[in-house]
């Protein structure tokens, strides 16, 4: 298989993911796809009563995705929406949209779009085993559930919102059991993937390990 430019960041919530693809295509000057975030737009649109094929007419031309060293924007009619699609309330939903068949099928060539020769850094759950199968590069980031809920925890209290710990926890082991055990794309480390547990790691050794892969396989 003739591997392209990419690196493939998958693991379960709140693992450091998105963090750390935003540090490599600033280091490296990639573009980002952050999946997640289409899942949600989905469950976002979805709400909406848009249907399938004008969700996908929507995300592909109607929706602005704007990367900078926090975070990945989203921008919708004028708006920024970032902040709602970030809540664990679309997630839950987004979670239960992405186990079917069809709507996997219908983000899978708008995430393929989102390749650049120059490079991209892909995260999500299925980036290295059904989305970027010949990705460069495969990560595998995963972390303790409490350190992940830990993380998710200071994330949405810096965007202001209502924050409740034992609720959070239990969001993220029931979203995570279901993304690993559905029977479409579930998450699992693709086969030639770097395992790496950030748990007690900082996001900087994480960057470096990265770094360090990057500079061999691309460069
Ligand atoms: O990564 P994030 O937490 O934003 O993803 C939200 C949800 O979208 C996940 O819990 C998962 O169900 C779904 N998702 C997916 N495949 C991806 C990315 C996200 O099924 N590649």
């Amino acid at each position: 298989m003739k591997k392209i430019n990419v690196v493939a960041i998958d693991g379960p919530s709140a693992s450091g993911k998105g963090a750390l693809s935003r540090s490599i295509a600033h280091r490296f000057g990639f573009d980002i796809l952050d999946s997640g975030l289409l899942y949600r737009l989905y469950a976002f649109l979805s709400h909406l009563k848009f249907d399938i094929d004008e969700i996908n007419k929507k995300i592909s031309k109607d929706i602005s995705f704007i990367s900078d060293e926090d975070s990945v924007h989203v921008i919708y009619e004028g708006k920024e929406i970032t902040n709602h699609l970030r809540s664990e309330n679309i997630a839950k939903i987004a979670s239960e949209h992405s186990a079917k068949k069809e709507v996997r099928r219908s983000l899978f060539e708008i995430q393929r779009n989102f390749y650049n020769e120059k490079g991209l850094v892909a995260d999500g759950r299925d980036m290295g085993t059904v989305v970027f199968k010949d990705a460069k590069i495969k990560i595998f980031l995963t972390a303790s559930k409490e350190i992940r809920a830990k993380r998710r925890y200071l994330e949405l209290q810096n965007r202001g919102q209502e924050v409740n710990m034992p609720a959070l926890i239990a969001d993220i082991e029931k979203r995570d059991l279901k993304d690993s055990s559905r029977e479409l794309s579930p998450l699992l480390p693709a086969e030639d993937a770097h395992i790496i547990d950030s748990s007690e790691m900082s996001l900087e050794e994480v960057f470096s390990l990265t770094e360090n892969l990057i500079k061999k396989e691309f460069i």
